[in-house]
């Protein structure tokens, strides 16, 4: 494939208001390299501006917690959660900013698969359910997860203004906008999964009522913060501790939770899957890629296994998705578009060289 066939990763596009050189994105990685207190490091500001450097239009940071009680999921994770994590992360986007590049913030709240937090030992969830799985030791977990509190009416809307407030604060700092991390296992996706919320309230049961808590956030941003910012959702099947799992009602799920997003104001929604442009369902021939763009007629991130350009491409062809974001396919190439755009040979990832938690490194290239 010659490089014109790549015009459609190359070309620019108004995406959710922000205008991108390209289609594409950083995937959002925790890197677990802030300091104790959740601050931006100066690390950070290096590993940022390497992929902003690199040429990728768009940056969407790693989880960062939105609260200073039971939000925080890991060790050295960074928060937006006070003034003063606010303030930090002032350097790294303006670092971003100079080089060209877009960033926005990924507000992260780990709920049940919390293994590290400075401000509780314990953690809450929709339903008294222990995770599947254990922690992950690569984050310095240790051992299987206890049992989250379930959480009750109050806490439900204490964690819906912390998420306000948390995108208040990314507004603030100077962030283009804000993706509630709604994928992966974390506290929006156990809401929304059906093993793991058992309520039997208004936030439990049918599907339309355990993507309730997923779409009050997003109204709530949107009522406080307005149509100017761009407030988007991640959205995935699998988890970090259930990778194979599959909504039950497949098409059926798809469709209520993606037309309820879209219905609630999501600026854009980032699907994430182990590959993009793999079939959402056994016996389907849909992706889920496919199925958000259909059902929620905003626009669509793609995640997963992208790191090929002419699998991007033709991704992006398909007319889906608008841009796609790579995770491990960035670490490995952090000049992923500018090796691409050059016609450079792309690195292959591999863990052991590309996936060390960095806050562990000493005086290593991020
Ligand atoms: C080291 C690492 C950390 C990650 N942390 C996050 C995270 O904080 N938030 C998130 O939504 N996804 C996270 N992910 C998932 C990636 O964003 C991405 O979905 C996944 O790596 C699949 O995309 P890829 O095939 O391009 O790597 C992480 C992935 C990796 C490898």
């Amino acid at each position: 494939m010659s490089l014109k066939s790549f015009e459609k990763l190359f070309s620019g596009i108004n995406f959710a208001g922000l205008h991108l050189g390209n289609r594409i994105a950083l995937a959002p990685m925790t890197r677990v390299s802030a300091s104790e207190d959740g601050l931006a490091t100066d690390r950070m500001v290096k590993y940022y501006s390497k992929f902003a450097s690199g040429g990728f239009s768009l940056l969407i940071t790693e989880g960062v917690y939105p609260d200073e009680q039971y939000s925080q999921g890991y060790l050295f994770q960074p928060g937006i959660a006070n003034d003063i994590q606010t303030e930090a992360w002032k350097k790294v986007i303006d670092s971003v900013h100079e080089k060209g590049s877009m960033i926005i913030c990924q507000l992260m709240h780990a709920g049940a698969l919390s293994q590290g937090n400075i401000y509780q030992e314990e953690s809450l969830g929709p339903s008294e359910i222990k995770p599947k799985g254990a922690q992950l030791s690569f984050y310095r977990g240790d051992g299987e997860f206890p049992v989250p509190k379930e959480m009750n009416l109050q806490e439900i809307e204490k964690v819906k203004l912390s998420f306000v407030q948390a995108a208040k604060n990314a507004k603030k700092a100077g962030f283009d906008g804000v993706e509630i991390h709604g994928a992966n296992g974390y506290i929006l996706d156990q809401f929304l999964t059906d093993y793991t919320n058992h309520r039997t309230d208004k936030y439990g049961g049918s599907v339309e009522n355990r993507v309730r808590l997923l779409v009050e956030v997003i109204q709530v941003i949107r009522e406080e913060l307005g149509d100017e910012f761009p407030v988007g959702i991640r959205i995935s099947q699998a988890k970090v501790n259930d990778p194979d799992h599959k909504w039950a009602g497949k098409e059926k799920d798809a469709e209520i939770i993606f037309s309820q997003l879209a219905k609630a104001g999501a600026a854009f929604i980032h699907i994430t899957e182990p590959k993009a442009y793999d079939p959402a369902f056994a016996n389907s021939k849909v992706t889920l890629v496919e199925l958000a763009k259909i059902h929620g007629a905003v626009p669509v991130i793609a995640n997963g296994g992208l790191e090929d350009p002419k699998q991007a491409e033709s991704l992006l062809r398909e007319g889906f998705a608008d841009i796609i974001s790579l995770g491990k396919g960035a670490l490995s190439n952090q000049d992923w578009v500018k090796k691409v755009t050059n016609k450079q040979e792309l690195e292959e990832f591999n863990a052991k060289d590309h996936l060390l938690p960095i806050a562990n490194i000493k005086d290593r290239e991020v």
